[in-house]
């Protein structure tokens, strides 16, 4: 295997969706937000596992994500919360995909799709309460909805909206959340029914509003366990999922005045030693992270010297003396009782978590393990155990406490 990979703790990431479930009513569910590979995460085995520990729905933003977890056998309700293209509703009405109504053409295309193959379209009406991304205006809803009255075909089984700042802004959050609860009230009465799941909180909201759970939560990255805030007053401190790792390849003596790397960026203050990580930019290990981050080595701190490279990484090794070629520095992860974490990572890029975590590339070997007796994720892979990997716990043993 490559000597740079991500492990997949898929216990942590039962124990998430556990610990969600725990605080939510029984009647309120959990929408797994899987889009984009599961965060980087893995589609596939992360799907199968938060069904198995809690959610009872999966979102993803496009069709094709969809479709592939359909192919692995996936059978639970998956919905779509992305732009939609009109061509592809007879593809989603026959793989019973659900939908994300954003405006009457889109509407009129599912409508027919679920009338000629005599099997009502499966949606969610979009409202747009302040995000102005996708979705029908608030304030258009009751227009909207005299439309949908009177469309055969469609089977409305949701209604969501998404907030644009749950985390810093919660005036104009709990203002979102208004007009949300307005669109519905006039949704409902036109069409004449309780929409069955009424759903707005991504992370954010989830972690803060309580009262802003309806009848499903829609997380993503608090079920990897990626936010600075990942628990607090309403629940349970949620688990980093994802840990990102690499050996040491080379190692060599770094004399003060020599520099390192394009552009002779970092220059040794004193006599060192200098070893190369074999991963870079082109495994979404950011170049902004040049001359600024730090990994694990031995457990200590070690710098990140000179420009990432596409496919290298240099570190100084003044913490880590006794370190040797093969070692594994932990990039983000824990070692030896001292973690680097994902928000840390994305501070220093200067952007979110979610963007830091999906951009790791398929060059990047996945590892996906569970820890000892963990029947959930067992249960949950029982046609798949090949997903499982045992080698990071092996490797650990092996290397004592370097792993
Ligand atoms: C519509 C929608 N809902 C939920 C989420 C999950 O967001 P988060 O990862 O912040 O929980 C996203 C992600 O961007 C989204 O687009």
């Amino acid at each position: 295997m490559r000597p740079a990979w991500i492990e997949i703790n898929l216990s942590a990431l039962a124990d998430n969706l556990h610990n969600l479930k725990s605080v939510l009513s029984p009647h309120q569910q959990i929408i797994a937000v899987i889009k984009a590979n599961a965060y980087g995460h893995g589609a596939l085995p992360v799907a199968r596992v938060a069904l198995e520990a809690g959610a009872s729905r999966l979102a993803v933003a496009i069709v094709e994500e969809a479709v592939e977890l359909r192919e692995d056998g996936c059978r639970a309700p998956i919905m779509v919360l992305g732009a939609t293209p009109r061509e592809a509703a007879p593809l989603l009405v026959e793989q019973e995909i659900e939908a994300p109504l954003t405006d009457l053409a889109g509407a009129e295309a599912l409508a027919a799709a679920g009338q000629h193959l005599g099997r009502p379209a499966k949606v969610h009406i979009k409202v747009d309460t302040g995000m102005h991304r996708l979705g029908v205006r608030a304030e258009e809803i009751a227009p909207f909805c005299e439309h949908l009255r009177d469309l055969p075909g469609l089977e409305i089984v949701g209604i969501f909206t998404h907030f644009s700042s749950s985390q810093i802004d919660p005036e104009f959050t709990m203002r979102q959340l208004t007009l949300f609860k307005q669109a519905v009230a006039e949704a409902e009465r036109i069409l004449g029914y309780r929409i069955p799941l009424r759903h707005v909180c991504n992370s954010g909201a989830t972690v803060r509003y309580p009262e802003a759970w309806m009848d499903a939560v829609r997380p993503g990255a608090l079920l990897y366990g990626i936010p600075r805030d990942r628990g607090g007053l309403y629940m349970p401190e949620m688990r980093p999922v994802l840990a990102l790792k690499a050996k040491l390849a080379v190692i060599k003596p770094l004399y003060r005045g020599e520099s390192v790397g394009y552009d002779r960026t970092w220059v040794a203050p004193h006599d060192t030693r200098i070893g190369l990580l074999p991963l870079g930019y082109a495994d979404g290990w950011d170049r902004l992270l040049s001359n600024r981050a730090s990994v694990l080595v031995h457990g200590k701190r070690c710098r990140v010297v000179g420009r990432i490279c596409m496919d290298a990484t240099i570190i100084d090794l003044t913490g880590a003396p006794s370190a040797q070629v093969g070692d594994t520095a932990v990039l983000i992860g824990e070692q030896e009782g001292q973690r680097i974490e994902v928000h840390e990572i994305a501070a220093l890029c200067n952007t979110v978590v979610q963007e830091t975590v999906s951009r790791f590339s398929g060059r990047l070997p996945r590892v996906y393990f569970a820890e000892p007796g963990d029947e959930r994720v067992y249960r949950a892979l029982a046609e798949k155990r090949s997903m499982l990997s045992d080698a990071p716990l092996r490797e650990r043993a092996r290397a004592g406490q370097h792993g």
